[in-house]
């Protein structure tokens, strides 16, 4: 095995030469929006974040190159080295990728390429990992699942449609994915043989070693279900849906000296301030020498429902310190019953105080936050992928959070403002006591927690998340949000509490 200081170099290769005829649409399908962003620069951040990447260069349709650069200048991309036009089939895409790297001054015959479909953004950490592990042993490797449908070999009949001609044993087909995974001498070597048959043609880059180097063994890892390929219309949709669900982890923790550098003599404004996780947040930014603004009904009097009593918070805190860096809202109510039992009153405070209050900071949070490139940060609940029964004001409030945070982290992107909402997992504060009565220690996360998770998401460059807080479990952690999106939904058909 290779150390991590003499590990193999490894170059991600992402092939987005194609139009997507299949779905039709006037510009090519990598370059569709799902979640807000392209498809091309999902999948390029998947590798600027696998800390086993050190290289990556995208092929892309000819008449979109452009797009493709401004993609990656646009999300600050450093590990993209080049932007190249593909070929006319993805073959000829894949031979250009590898002319390109062999091209390169000091090349490596034997470094890495992991080639992958451009098309396929819900690449795991997890796959990316494995195939790097599995080059240090083999020359191939390739990423597949095992099918779920029966496959059939069918043999069209003139002019009576298509009839069955065999029935392969399910258990041993596979359906490949990408990446595909290469030393670069060995994929050079199988696409040179390649050139010199008349007959060619593949649609991935394993068959061709397949065919053409018979000796070479291809290692198989594992996919990921959820690792599609978007390819047809439908495809768009579903993958669209995954990426609302999915939500982040929050960044570990750092040392102390970087919370005293980023904190001290910044401005921070917390509604809900007065206690729980609001409170808690207060006191540790306080702590490392923050300006904090901890408001509260209780104790400052501020109802953050209230658009007056929001503004003099702002106009205060700026008067006082000059700047305003963080703006945070834990303010929330939670009261459980039937929606047709609720009286006025209790359905006037849910909107007030869930939702009128947020949009309102959010508003007036803008121009002192547009001076700093400061970042708000709001409160959601593990409902809003799902609404409950007898939480209809209070899932549906909370999942509008997210909804606000995916809609304002883009229209104040370029003003530099970061915009995300935290959902904490069952978190002691006084409103669940509240709601929930005692419940049995050690089941709950502590406020001070996510408290300090959510420190480390307002010092962080992140924007547009939604950042799940949860007890730390390294065994049942989710490899990737995708994962966590899907357990999620299946916890909440197991059971409906919060
Ligand atoms: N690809 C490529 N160069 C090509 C054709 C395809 O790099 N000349 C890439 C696509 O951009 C995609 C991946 O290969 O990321 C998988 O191909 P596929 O989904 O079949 O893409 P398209 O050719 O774009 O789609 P369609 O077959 O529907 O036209």
């Amino acid at each position: 095995m290779t150390t991590r200081a003499t590990r193999r170099r490894t170059v991600a290769v992402v092939l987005a030469g194609g139009t997507g005829q299949r779905i039709g649409l006037a510009i090519p399908k990598q370059l569709l929006k799902i979640a807000g962003r392209p498809i091309l620069e999902h999948t390029l951040r998947v590798f600027e974040n696998a800390p086993d990447i050190d290289d990556v260069i995208v092929l892309m349709t000819p008449s979109h190159v452009t797009e493709a650069e401004k993609i990656v200048s646009g999300a600050g991309l450093r590990k993209v080295s080049a932007v190249l036009a593909g070929g006319g089939t993805r073959s000829e895409t894949t031979n250009i990728a590898i002319a390109a790297v062999s091209g390169r001054p000091g090349a490596d015959e034997d470094c890495n390429l992991l080639f992958h479909d451009a098309v396929r953004p819900m690449l795991s950490q997890r796959v990316v990992k494995e195939c790097v592990a599995a080059l240090e042993r083999y020359r191939a490797v390739d990423v597949a699942i095992p099918s779920a449908d029966t496959v059939i070999v069918t043999r069209t009949h003139g002019g009576d449609g298509e009839f069955i001609t065999e029935v392969p044993d399910r258990a041993r087909l596979r359906r490949g994915q990408t990446p595909q995974g290469f030393r670069l001498s060995t994929i050079r070597t199988a696409y040179e043989h390649a050139a010199a048959d008349p007959f060619f043609q593949a649609t991935d880059d394993c068959s061709v070693v397949v065919k053409y180097l018979p000796d070479v063994p291809v290692h198989v890892v594992t996919g990921d279900e959820y690792n599609m390929k978007v390819t047809q219309p439908v495809d768009v949709f579903i993958a669209d849906k995954l990426f609302q669900l999915a939500s982040t982890t929050a960044p570990a923790h750092s040392g102390e000296e970087f919370y005293r550098d980023r904190l001290a003599g910044r401005t921070m404004l917390v509604f809900g301030g007065s206690y729980g996780i609001g409170g808690d947040i207060a006191r540790i930014a306080r702590e490392y020498g923050a300006n904090v603004y901890a408001l509260g009904r209780s104790t400052t009097g501020t109802h953050v429902e209230n658009p007056d009593h929001v503004d003099e918070a702002f106009a205060t805190a700026y008067a006082e310190t000059g700047r305003i860096d963080f703006v945070v809202n834990t303010a929330g109510v939670l009261r459980i019953g039937r929606l047709d039992q609720a009286d006025n009153a209790t359905v006037r405070e849910a909107m007030e105080v869930n939702y009128l209050a947020p949009v309102n900071i959010a508003r007036t949070s803008y121009k002192y936050l547009a001076e700093t490139g400061g970042q708000l940060l709001l409160f959601t609940s593990s409902s809003y992928t799902r609404g409950r029964a007898e939480y209809s004001l209070y899932s549906s409030t909370k999942a509008a959070m997210v909804n606000l945070t995916q809609a304002l982290s883009d229209e104040w992107a370029e003003d530099g403002i970061r915009v995300n909402c935290v959902n904490p997992e069952r978190t002691a504060t006084p409103m669940r006591t509240k709601a929930f009565g005692q419940e049995p220690e050690g089941s709950l996360l502590s406020s001070e927690e996510v408290a300090r998770s959510s420190l480390d998401v307002l010092l962080s460059a992140m924007t547009g998340h939604v950042i799940d807080v949860r007890r730390q479990d390294p065994t049942s952690a989710p490899d990737s949000a995708f994962e966590s999106a899907l357990s999620q939904v299946l916890n909440h058909s197991e059971s409906q509490t919060d």
